[in-house]
């Protein structure tokens, strides 16, 4: 009998690994807000197992060298408890992570789509379905096997996360009618307009699916709104919007606004090593005494980088008093480089951060500093040290760095924020109060909100930026996960 009470399903799970020269394994701990959110929840409680999918083929390697793909069993360090990786194959995974997950539900959720040329669901697309369904079907598989071996099955709780993960509430429900089963979304989701670009019988799919669980999570109740709209529209569900439930095919799911913070303790434990200090030193000695405005994001089309460097270039272009004033540390890590989108818009970030430096670098002047190597330690010396921190997503589902930075800064950062990100909703209520609210297509906006934030006296930014910090660390991810095992009863 096993004791895993809570089971969590994601796409990229804890640790992944990569081989040495000599052909053996190194684990590393997996990436993402998902994963951090995650990780410092599920190693806490021993009833917790966390299924996730092999993601390379050092990875599949790992999993099928350990009993039943239980890495904790073949001596990895986890850092969080119980995991047990699938093994899928890589054709289908490729098929379903890039085709379908990330470029079609992804594109879906965040408005991404070039639409005279993409979306594009032919024939080819077919197979990509096909095989999203498949790896769908293999986490319900392990989902159900995981609660039969439990010795109360109707205690278990299985809670699937992400847009990965769509048709697996469903799949496991026809499996196990009484189990208790959570989706959680990481992402916005798609409003009714932009959702029915989806093939109508994958829009209905994608929709039951999740509701095959019994609750259905989001970051903020924009998104959870978009989701009953979709409901409503697309499968004629009835839909209560002032207690969010939707009633279809005889079960009801109670759709619900669970938001993200961060561990304040954890972070600021964390920001104090030693590694950050050195990293603080380093950058202190490129930066120097200029003012500094912080990006950091992996290179994802939804971040808008190209963006928000085009509005930094119009800054120095209109308000020229900070030329060979202020610094723009822009951390890009790398992300998703299988998919030619994303290939391409790391050139175009790299491409304007060129001109940038072309137009204005002096010898005694970097106006801009872009790094595409991922440093979590420099990260986290770039928060201490931020006067202003740039987050302009084009959509988010809540964003992260919005709430670190400010728990982080040091002299109080100004956050100059996308009004698209999830953490809009909790940081900038009002236009002009905590956050500098901006709209990401808006560049001339973008470049002007940077100058307020520049101008914004030490002690008006510092006020803003405790408040900022308070409510960055309301709901860390222990709370957050404890408040959806509650609502599951
Ligand atoms: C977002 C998604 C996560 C995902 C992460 C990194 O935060 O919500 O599910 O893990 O991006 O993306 P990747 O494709 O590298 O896992």
């Amino acid at each position: 009998m096993s004791k895993h009470q809570v089971l969590v399903a994601s796409n990229r799970g804890p640790v992944s690994f990569s081989l040495r020269d000599d052909g053996s394994l190194v684990a590393r701990r997996g990436g993402g807000g998902l994963v951090s959110g995650l990780s410092s929840v599920a190693g806490t409680g021993t009833d917790v197992l966390w299924i996730c999918a092999a993601l390379s083929d050092p990875d599949r390697a790992a999993a099928r060298r350990a009993p039943e793909g239980r890495l904790d069993l073949d001596g990895h360090d986890t850092g969080s408890g119980a995991v047990q990786m699938l093994d899928i194959a890589a054709a289908t995974f490729h098929r379903a992570y890039n085709g379908v997950a990330n470029s079609t539900l992804w594109f879906v959720h965040h408005l991404l789509f070039d639409t005279p040329n993409s979306p594009h669901f032919g024939r080819a697309w077919q197979r990509e379905w096909a095989s999203y369904r498949s790896y769908n079907a293999s986490f319900a598989t392990a989902l159900a096997a995981a609660s039969d071996k439990v010795a109360d099955p109707g205690g278990v709780r299985a809670l699937v996360q992400d847009y990965h993960l769509t048709l697996a509430p469903r799949m496991l429900r026809d499996a196990h009618p009484t189990l208790r089963i959570a989706h959680f979304s990481h992402t916005p989701w798609a409003p009714p307009d932009y959702f029915r670009l989806l093939p109508a019988a994958v829009g209905r799919e994608v929709l039951d699916g999740v509701l095959g669980a019994d609750h259905a999570g989001f970051l903020c109740d924009r998104w959870a709104r978009a989701f009953l709209d979709c409901c409503a529209e697309f499968l004629g569900a009835d839909v209560d919007h002032s207690s969010r439930t939707v009633r279809y095919r005889g079960g009801t799911t109670q759709v619900a606004v669970h938001a993200l913070g961060v561990d304040g303790t954890e972070l600021r434990e964390r920001a104090n090593g030693a590694d950050v200090a050195a990293r603080m030193q380093a950058l202190r000695e490129v930066v120097g005494d200029h003012r500094l405005i912080v990006r950091v994001d992996r290179t994802e089309l939804s971040k808008n980088i190209v963006r928000g460097l085009a509005a930094y270039r119009e800054l120095l272009a209109t308000h020229p008093q900070w030329r060979g004033n202020v610094t723009h540390l822009a951390f890009a890590y790398p992300s998703r480089h299988d998919l030619p989108e994303y290939r391409e818009y790391t050139a175009s970030v790299q491409r304007i951060a060129r001109e940038i430096e072309d137009e204005y670098a002096a010898d005694d002047w970097e106006p801009l500093i872009l790094q595409d190597n991922d440093d979590y330690p420099r990260s986290l010396a770039a928060y201490r040290l931020a006067d202003v921190l740039l987050v302009n997503p084009i959509r988010d589902g809540m964003n992260l760095v919005a709430k670190e930075g400010p728990v982080l800064s040091e002299r109080g950062c100004a956050l100059v924020l996308s009004r698209e990100a999830g953490a809009a909703a909790e940081l900038g209520q009002d236009v002009g109060q905590d956050a500098l609210l901006v709209n990401p297509f808006d560049v001339s906006g973008t470049a002007e909100a940077l100058h307020e934030a520049l101008s914004m006296s030490q002690d008006e930014r510092r006020a803003r930026c405790a408040r900022l910090a308070a409510t960055a660390t309301l709901l860390p991810p222990q709370k957050w996960f404890a408040d959806q095992l509650d609502a599951l009863g």
